[in-house]
């Protein structure tokens, strides 16, 4: 089976395509499979800065289906002037007029609750903020999580790799040192692959934070696209059709390829309906939901129906430059984006050997769900 544009864009942020499983603690028949990059990397060494985020892939780890659960929307108790998150001295400059935004002269990890709040608006009206300077990936892991959790549930990937005991951080990793590129494109164009995150989960992400722990000097830039702006786009008439459609999100794709590549698959994978159009519930912004990472049909449409408009609303949005956003990364950056109204693509464009380590805390937040369509 050719592999799917799932399996592709996952294949990238884990970087577990050309590694084979090796069984490393204890016996095979005492303990369960574990592959660790740092044994990977020669007795227990490694050049990492943050070795305490290498992944690990756990076989023994298996978690239930997730349990649906409320969720409380920080940005719409925020208070819009932004004071408490960006206090005098801070400065805060556009990426682009709809997209993306940079910020200097703030410390995360220090926001008080009120300051979290409106982190979360922000970043729903601004869609990504790159956070420069940050301590993130230098307090304690549990700590990192706690400020994370304040957004919403982690959630927990089913297939990535994730630094031992800390399953909820998704661990983003490639050292470029093994014909990984070179493999990657001998049978693709271009890496470029839009999707927004574990979009098949019934509850999937909100706002989602991703921080960098290594990095080329020149190159692994993450690319995000406005869809709220490409819904803006179309014209009324085809806004109108859009309403009360729902799109399948699957979920089983990423599984089937990682165990294709013995991976592990933590949790039995699903798929989940959602509307195809979905409202913001701080902004009340509505945000084009359909990503070439994981939806896979329109539902109630024919097949060729449903593959013709998904390609139209997938090509409008890849092509989308004018509303899309790109940002470089810098040691001790936090990019904060907000899943539910972005897609973003990782760029696999440099063939240095050098690494590429980055966290991801994903915390969950409510079901799509739409508002009725106003002219
Ligand atoms: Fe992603």
């Amino acid at each position: 089976m050719a592999p799917s544009i799932a399996e592709i864009s996952e294949k990238q942020e884990v970087s577990s395509i050309t590694v084979p499983v090796k069984a490393t603690t204890g016996s095979e028949e005492t303990a369960p499979k574990v592959r660790r990059i740092i044994e990977e990397e020669g007795e227990g060494k490694t050049p990492a800065s943050y070795p305490n985020y290498l992944p690990t892939w756990d076989h023994g780890e298996k978690y239930p289906p997730l349990e649906p659960f409320v969720h409380v929307e920080h940005g719409l108790d925020a208070d819009p002037a932004f004071k408490d998150l960006l206090p005098e001295g801070s400065t805060i400059q556009k990426l682009t007029p709809t997209i993306g935004s940079e910020v200097h002269g703030v410390q995360l990890s220090k926001l008080s609750a009120a300051g979290k709040d409106q982190l979360a608006l922000l970043v729903a009206q601004r869609k990504v903020v790159a956070f420069r300077d940050q301590d993130l990936a230098d307090i304690p892991i549990e700590d990192a999580l706690e400020f994370g959790g304040y957004f919403g549930r982690h959630h927990i990937h089913p297939t990535s790799g994730a630094p031992e005991g800390h399953p909820e951080l998704h661990i983003v990793y490639r050292n470029g040192s093994d014909g990984e590129v070179e493999a990657y494109f001998a049978g693709r164009n271009s890496s470029v692959q839009w999707h927004s995150d574990v979009s098949y989960e019934q509850q999937p992400p909100g706002t989602t934070f991703l921080y960098i722990l290594d990095s080329p000097e020149v190159g692994g830039d993450t690319a995000f696209v406005n869809q709220v702006e490409a819904y803006n786009r179309l014209s009324p008439a085809l806004q109108e059709r859009l309403h009360g459609l729902t799109a399948l999100h699957s979920g089983f794709e990423q599984a089937e390829f990682s165990k294709s590549r013995g991976g592990v698959v933590r949790r039995e994978p699903v798929s989940n309906e959602h509307p195809l159009v979905r409202t913001h519930p701080a902004t009340g912004e509505k945000a084009l939901y359909v990503n070439g990472g994981f939806t896979r049909s329109i539902v109630g449409l024919k097949k060729e129906e449903s593959e013709a408009l998904l390609a139209f609303l997938l090509n409008h949005i890849s092509r989308g430059i004018d509303y899309q956003a790109r940002v470089r990364w810098a040691p001790k950056t936090v990019v904060v984006w907000d899943n539910r109204v972005t897609a973003h693509s990782a760029i696999f464009d440099w063939t240095t050997g050098e690494r590429r380590h980055l966290a991801r805390i994903t915390p969950q937040a409510e079901r799509p769900y739409e508002t009725p369509y106003k002219a």
